[in-house]
């Protein structure tokens, strides 16, 4: 499965069975979650067997069977959260192609501190549940094209296949706060697109944002434009 394989198949999945993930399979997510901690300046922590996590919370979601997660760790920032998002989602593909299901949580869980370890100037932003899931989960209805970016006739193709795949982004209760804006090439003829994010009383944008900007990449393609 590639990783646009993934973004198209995956959704939330909150119900898992008790089956054990394979040592040489945790061993390629620990590996990706070394990349991702180097890169991104993060101190993300794969935990597996820990079931207090997600034991008895039921506010938003009801989680079972969840044993396995990635504690989404950094040292405190202005863009830690876009960060976390960026990468954690790179985390959530690759565990797709490995056929595991994943889901983000902000707010279900409880924290553990034995099972994972924040320093002092560090903080944990949010869970990613992992595991073998009961269901593949459902296709829920995503906004269109045109309400999160300015894609029309003379935007092109790549900068669509870019939203489209954004569209399919996991975001805090379905929220799709993010938009995109090609911004054509200026001056040095690289193609220039702006992303950003609109308010919400809920919270998460950031991440959402970090998640959205990185499915919007593999949609588009990386070397077709920049950054602006
Ligand atoms: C930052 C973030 C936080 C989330 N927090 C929760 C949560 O606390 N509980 C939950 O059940 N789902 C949570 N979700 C999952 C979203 O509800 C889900 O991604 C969204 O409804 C879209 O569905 P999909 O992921 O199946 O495409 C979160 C997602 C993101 C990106």
């Amino acid at each position: 499965m590639t990783l646009l394989e993934a973004i198209e198949s995956r959704h939330s999945v909150r119900k898992y069975t008790d089956k054990a993930i394979p040592q040489e399979i945790i061993d390629t997510l620990k590996s990706k979650v070394e990349e991702c901690n180097k890169l991104g300046n993060l101190h993300i922590q794969l935990v597996t067997n820990e079931p207090k996590a997600f034991k008895g919370k039921m506010a938003y979601g009801s989680f079972s069977g969840v044993t396995n997660y990635f504690a989404m760790i950094g040292t405190k920032a202005d863009d830690l959260a876009e960060r976390i998002g960026y990468y954690g989602e790179q985390l959530v593909l690759l565990a797709q192609t490995l056929g595991l299901n994943t889901c983000w949580v902000g707010l279900t869980y409880n924290n553990v501190k034995d099972a994972y370890s924040v320093g002092e100037n560090e903080k944990l932003c949010c869970m990613i549940a992992l595991g073998y899931g009961n269901e593949p989960g459902r296709n829920l209805k995503r906004k269109t094209a045109r309400q999160v970016s300015n894609a029309s006739d003379s935007t092109p193709k790549w900068f669509h296949n870019g939203v489209a795949a954004a569209l399919l982004a996991p975001t805090a209760v379905n929220q799709q706060k993010f938009h995109f804006e090609y911004l054509g090439t200026i001056g040095d003829g690289i193609h220039k697109v702006k992303a950003g994010r609109g308010f919400s009383l809920i919270g998460y944008t950031k991440i959402d944002l970090g998640i959205a900007k990185l499915h919007f990449e593999l949609g588009a393609g990386k070397e077709n434009f920049e950054w602006a």
